[in-house]
């Protein structure tokens, strides 16, 4: 049959299905890119991204499959040494890299494997490794260990790993979840050169402006069934958003004009040198205070110091009207305070541990029963109370978090720290990873705990999330708060030519 010589195709996927606990992650799903493409994979948090790539990559074997083809070829199953020997590699959603290992070893893994210590070449996995990077169009020191990397320049060591490989498809799984703007702009045009050279490649992402920018089209998916797939090209991503959830969500404006409550949490002239300076901060009960800046601009040390991670070398701090110098996280958190932080994948969850206890963490005195010991009913209460209010896809309590889909997780962190009803809650990045319809609930929440009292800071690298769901927005750079902003007399994107000039 003619239309069977598929040369054009990188990947061919017809009637998938991949079950779990009786849950159908994938339901009969058809999914193709064609070579040189950079197609995206779109849908809501536990819709079956990750598996398909799983499944492409040869770590899940489906139940069902009427077709799987790769170049060109039909394959009864997808093995992992297979996968690599084609030219599949992936770069997963928690980059699975090696911390203690330096940037050249990271990327010449694979070449390592099995070898023994003395067997590894390694004058000439650097200069391999260099080549990848010099590809890429990136410099970076091959002998650095990858902790002392940032975010962003892991991201490139895991495209150069993929790279190594001769990979002609490459699944990137939420690759700028981390990432600010500008390193965002950078990848992107890394994907673009790859896919200039002909590489394949399947963009996951909850960012649908730059879904809509860097992918020709679009396979839309929900609760593991295929929606469609559509070209992007005049796609909005109001009807993209829609095809993912379902429904339209439109943003608006939720700051009203209202008395706010009195001061929760006040800071003067709060300096610590080379992170920032001069901070005069004031929320109050019910308020929702947008802080936005560029990265480096100071916003996350701040939140640091405000939750006793670190100390101010002067100024001072007030919670409730009363002097306020936490000397530690714990002790910021016995004082009322809660903080939702930028890295919780890593820092906000105990992976082997089942979701119960990890949403219940850190509210365990409040579950207690009239004996002392944790009331399983008041436990069950809790979580299904979260899971509901926060549309989290889980199968049961008692299962490992890391079950869960990635932005699942995130949603198990919020719930974690929410449950806490603090005084003060920061709130850093909260949406990063987490899908439109998710988002959407996460800022509902937020506004019903402010009606409730508590003061809230909100820190994001999105303008429009703090434009839409903040009282007030503060600006900051290189360490100061230059400016305020209003949401209801400001537009977004005088807002966004303010930071970004
Ligand atoms: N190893 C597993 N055991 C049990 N259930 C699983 C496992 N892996 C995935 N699932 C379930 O399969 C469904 C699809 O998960 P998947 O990770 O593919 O979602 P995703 O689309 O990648 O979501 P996200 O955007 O949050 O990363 C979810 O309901 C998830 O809980
Ligand atoms: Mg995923």
């Amino acid at each position: 049959m003619a239309g069977d010589v598929n040369e054009g195709y990188a990947l061919r996927l017809k009637g998938v299905t991949k079950v779990f606990g009786g849950i159908k992650a994938l339901d009969n799903v058809d999914f193709d890119v064609r070579a040189g493409e950079v197609h995206c994979l779109a849908g809501e948090n536990g819709c079956g991204k990750s598996t398909l790539i799983k499944i492409v990559t040869g770590v899940y074997r489906p139940e069902t499959a009427d077709l799987i083809e790769l170049f060109g070829e039909k394959l009864e199953a997808i093995t992992p040494v297979m996968a690599r020997a084609k030219g599949v590699s992936v770069i997963w959603q928690d980059l699975a890299l090696f911390p203690n290992m330096s940037v050249a070893e990271n990327i010449a893994f694979d070449e390592m494997v099995g070898l023994r210590p003395k067997g590894v070449d390694h004058a000439g996995m650097k200069t391999r490794a260099a080549a990848v990077l010099a590809r890429l169009g990136v410099t970076l020191d091959l002998n650095a260990p990858l902790e002392s990397l940032l975010i962003a320049q892991r991201q490139v060591v895991a495209i150069a790993r993929a790279l190594m490989n001769d990979a002609r498809l490459i699944f990137m799984d939420e690759p700028t979840a981390s990432l600010t703007q500008s390193e965002t702009d950078r990848l992107l045009d890394i994907v673009r050169k790859l896919s200039a050279d002909g590489v394949a490649i399947v963009f996951v992402s909850h960012r649908l402006a730059e879904v809509l920018e860097i992918a020709s089209r679009v396979t839309a998916v929900r609760d593991g069934r295929l929606v469609g797939v559509y070209p992007t090209k005049g796609m909005t991503q109001a009807r993209l958003g829609e095809l993912m959830t379902g429904h339209l969500l439109e943003d608006k404006v939720v700051a009203a004009s209202k008395d706010s409550g009195p001061i929760v949490f006040q800071a003067s002239g709060l300096t610590r040198p080379k992170q920032f300076t001069d901070i005069d901060l004031t929320i109050h009960a019910g308020e929702v205070v947008g802080l936005v800046g560029l990265i480096g601009a100071g916003r996350t040390e701040l939140a640091h110091t405000i939750m006793g991670m670190t100390q101010a070398a002067s100024g001072t701090m007030q919670l409730q009207g009363k002097p306020y110098r936490p000397a530690s996280i714990r002790d910021a958190i016995a004082q009322g305070l809660a903080y939702v932080s930028e890295d919780r994948l890593q820092l906000g969850l105990l992976q082997k541990q089942s979701i119960a206890d990890n949403a219940a963490i850190a509210v365990l005195d409040t579950l207690l029963d009239g004996t002392g010991l944790i009331s399983p009913a008041k436990k069950d209460d809790l979580i299904t109370g979260w899971v509901k209010k926060l549309g989290i896809k889980i199968g049961k309590p008692e299962n490992a978090i890391s079950t869960l889909s990635g932005g699942n997780q995130q949603k198990v962190v919020l719930a974690k720290w929410l449950a806490t009803q603090p005084k003060l809650l920061i709130l850093d990045s909260p949406t990063v990873g987490v899908d439109v319809g998710a988002r959407a609930g996460i800022f509902r929440i937020v506004r019903e705990l402010a009606d409730q009292g508590l003061a809230i800071l909100l820190i994001t690298d999105e303008v429009t999330e703090a434009m839409f769901n903040a009282d007030r927005v503060l600006h900051m750079a290189q360490g100061r708060i230059i400016a305020a902003h209003d949401p209801r007399t400001t537009s977004v994107a005088q807002m966004e030519a303010a930071i970004y000039a």
